[in-house]
């Protein structure tokens, strides 16, 4: 078994991406700028932002925070986002997600720019990588697509089972894996499913993403199989200073001898997902400096 270690993997890109970066300063040229908005004070998404913007810290990129309160108007948030649309300094920008429920998620999501959308959510943007145009790819299926290659795991002909469907990760997952170069034979898996056991049990790349702690046991793990765990949930932990700990889909400990390559949580895919949205900004400031 080997651990596929997302946490030196992004450290590895982003000294990859702060050098080029380095090299456009050196020219006189601006940094990217990636910028966030966070409604709000939900646990989760202080933490996710917070990690962006020291990613962004770590790539030489600059980085704004725009808070705003949980009682913001859907108007309030459209009228911001047209005005970072117009912005020429700020090179791509995202909502974090959850919204208060009083604001419709997807009317935010599509009123982003599709060429500043770094976190690929833009209805343009889904819909052109699942036909392989080039778009920004959504950031957790980028970094698990960029782990696999990195880690020489064998896409071609394989199986590859997803459990979930969700917009974010299942379903461009999905059109990830089965596009040209990376060919893989994909089934999604969700709770109308019949037969999962059996079904994951043929994977030879098993992808669990349906945030439900430890929900993938041993028994429906193929020997040798490839596990990619998307889960993090928080537990409650009373031995941590937080009170909680970080709890994947899988239950790494009965499942991980079975495997060739597993990820474990924390530090397998979550670290991956922020470096996905570092490439997708850099991609954007060197498409807006062309
Ligand atoms: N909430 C959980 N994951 C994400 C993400 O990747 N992007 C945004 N904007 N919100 C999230």
């Amino acid at each position: 078994m080997e651990l596929i270690d997302g946490k030196a993997t992004s450290a590895k890109i982003k000294a990859e991406i702060a050098e080029q970066v380095a090299r456009f300063t050196a020219e006189g040229k601006r940094a990217p700028h990636l910028v966030a908005i966070l409604v709000g004070h939900d646990g989760g998404s202080e933490t996710y932002v917070a990690n962006k913007v020291k990613a962004c810290e770590a790539c030489g990129f600059k980085s704004t925070v725009i808070r705003r309160e949980a009682d913001v108007t859907e108007d309030e948030l459209l009228r911001l986002i047209d005005e970072l649309n117009r912005d020429k300094n700020v090179d791509g920008f995202i909502v974090q997600l959850p919204l208060p429920r009083h604001i419709d998620e997807q009317r935010v999501t599509e009123a982003i720019l599709p060429s500043k959308d770094v976190d690929g959510f833009h209805p343009v943007n889904v819909g052109r990588q699942s036909i392989g145009l080039p778009c920004f790819h959504s950031a957790t299926p980028a970094g698990i697509v960029e782990l696999l290659k990195r880690y020489n795991v064998p896409t071609r002909g394989k199986n590859c089972v997803i459990i979930g469907r969700s917009n974010i990760v299942g379903k461009p997952l999905a059109a990830l894996m089965m596009q040209k170069g990376i060919d893989a034979t994909v089934t999604v898996c969700h709770s109308a499913t019949d037969n999962l056991k059996e079904v994951c049990h043929n994977a030879d790349i098993l992808v669990a993403a349906l945030g439900r702690p430890e929900f993938v046991t041993a028994d429906m793990v193929k020997d040798g199989a490839t596990v990619i765990d998307v889960g993090t949930t928080r537990v409650p932990d009373a031995t941590r200073k937080s009170g909680f700990r970080l709890c994947g889909d899988v239950d790494f400990k009965n499942v991980s001898p079975k495997c060739s390559f597993i990820t474990p949580v924390p530090g397998g895919v979550g670290p991956m997902t922020i470096v996905s949205l570092m490439q997708n900004t850099l991609q954007a400031y060197l498409s807006n400096n062309k």
